[in-house]
C-alpha cells in the first residue's frame, strides 16, 4: 500500500480569492512533483506552477461557472451537474484538488462514470465553487454519493448539510433509496450523522401514530440501515415481539435536536431543474 504513505507535497493552493493549505497527498503529474504550492483557475481547474502562468490563463479563460448544467438556483447559490465523460480535463483537475483535503479515498477510479455536483456561490465576477459531491452514473450498490468536499475557507457554514440533502433529493426524485459511499471519514460521518438526525427526528415530531422504519425510508431516500443505526445511537429504538419499536417522547426528540447542530442551509426543491441520468 504503497500510495497511502506517501507524504504531502503540496502544501498550499490558491484558488480564486482564497489561498488554502492542503490537509493530504494527491498524485498530482510527476512534472508538479517539485511545487510546494499551486494555481488553480477557479472556473476550469487548471492549475499552473507560477503566478504569472495563472495571470496569462485568466486573461483567456472564458468560463465564469463550472461547466455542465446549472440544475438548482436560489438567490445566489446554484448546483452545476458535471458529466466525467463531456467534461473529463475538469473532472479530472477536480479529482487532484479535491484529494488535496480527502484522506482515504483513491482517484484511479474511472471520471467517466460519474456525475459531479458543483455548488457555488454567484456575484458579478463568476460562480464560485464551495463545494462538490461526485456520484457514480449506475450504482450497484445503492450508492447516492461517493466523494463530498466543502473547501476549507467555506467549512462550517452548513454547506455540508446542504449537498447531503441534495444528494437525498436527487434520490428522491429517482425514486430510489440511497447511501454515501464508505468509509467515510470522522468530518463526513458527523455531517451525515447530523443531517440524519434532523431530517427523521423532524418527521418523527410531527407525525402523529406509529411510523415504520420503512415509511421513513420512502418519504426521506434515507436507507433503511443508516435510519436504524441513527435511531440507535439516539437510543430511540426498542425491541419488542420480535419487532423495532421507535419511542418517539416528544422531550427526548427535543433535546436529541438540540445536540443536533445547526439546521444548514435548505435546498428549495422548486428551484431544482432536473431529471435522472439515463
Ligand atoms: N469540527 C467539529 N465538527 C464539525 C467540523 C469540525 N471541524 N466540521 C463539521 N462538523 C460537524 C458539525 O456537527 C457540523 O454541524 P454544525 O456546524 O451545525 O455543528 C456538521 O459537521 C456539518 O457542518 P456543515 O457546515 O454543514 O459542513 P461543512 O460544509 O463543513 O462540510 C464536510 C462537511 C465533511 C463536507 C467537510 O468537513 C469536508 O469537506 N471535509 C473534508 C473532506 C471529507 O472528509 N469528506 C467526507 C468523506 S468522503
Ligand atoms: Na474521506
Amino acid at each position: 500500500h504503497e500510495e497511502f504513505t506517501k507524504v504531502k507535497n503540496i502544501a498550499t493552493i490558491e484558488l480564486g480569492k482564497y489561498e488554502i493549505e492542503t490537509w493530504y497527498f494527491s498524485p498530482f503529474p510527476p512534472e508538479y512533483n517539485d511545487c510546494v504550492k499551486l494555481f488553480f483557475c477557479e472556473f476550469c481547474l487548471s492549475f499552473m506552477k507560477r503566478k504569472e502562468q495563472l495571470q496569462r490563463h485568466m486573461r483567456k479563460c472564458d468560463l465564469k461557472h463550472p461547466p455542465g448544467d446549472e440544475i438548482y438556483r436560489s438567490s445566489t447559490l446554484s448546483m452545476f451537474e458535471v458529466d466525467g465523460k463531456k467534461n473529463k480535463v475538469y473532472a479530472q483537475n477536480l479529482c487532484y484538488l479535491a484529494k488535496l483535503f480527502l484522506d482515504h479515498k483513491t482517484l484511479y477510479y474511472d471520471v467517466d462514470l460519474f456525475l459531479f455536483y458543483i455548488l457555488c456561490e454567484c456575484d458579478d465576477r463568476g460562480c464560485h465553487m464551495v463545494g462538490y459531491f461526485s456520484k457514480e452514473k449506475h450504482s450497484e450498490e445503492a450508492y447516492n454519493l461517493a466523494c463530498i468536499l466543502t473547501l476549507p475557507p467555506y467549512q462550517r457554514k452548513g454547506y455540508g448539510k446542504f449537498l447531503i440533502a441534495f444528494s437525498y433529493e436527487l434520490s428522491k426524485k429517482e425514486g430510489k433509496v440511497g447511501t454515501p459511499e464508505r468509509p467515510l471519514s470522522d468530518l463526513g460521518l458527523v455531517s451525515y450523522r447530523g443531517y440524519w438526525t434532523r431530517i427523521l427526528l423532524d418527521i418523527l415530531k410531527k407525525h402523529k401514530g406509529n411510523i415504520s422504519i420503512k415509511e421513513l425510508s420512502d418519504m426521506t431516500a434515507i436507507k433503511a440501515e443508516d435510519i436504524l443505526s441513527t435511531l440507535q445511537s439516539l437510543e430511540l429504538i426498542q425491541y419488542r415481539k420480535g419487532q423495532h419499536v421507535i419511542c418517539a417522547d416528544p422531550k427526548v426528540l427535543d433535546r436529541h435536536l438540540k445536540a443536533a447542530g445547526r439546521g444548514g442551509l435548505d435546498v428549495d426543491v422548486s428551484k431544482m431543474i432536473w431529471t435522472p441520468y439515463k
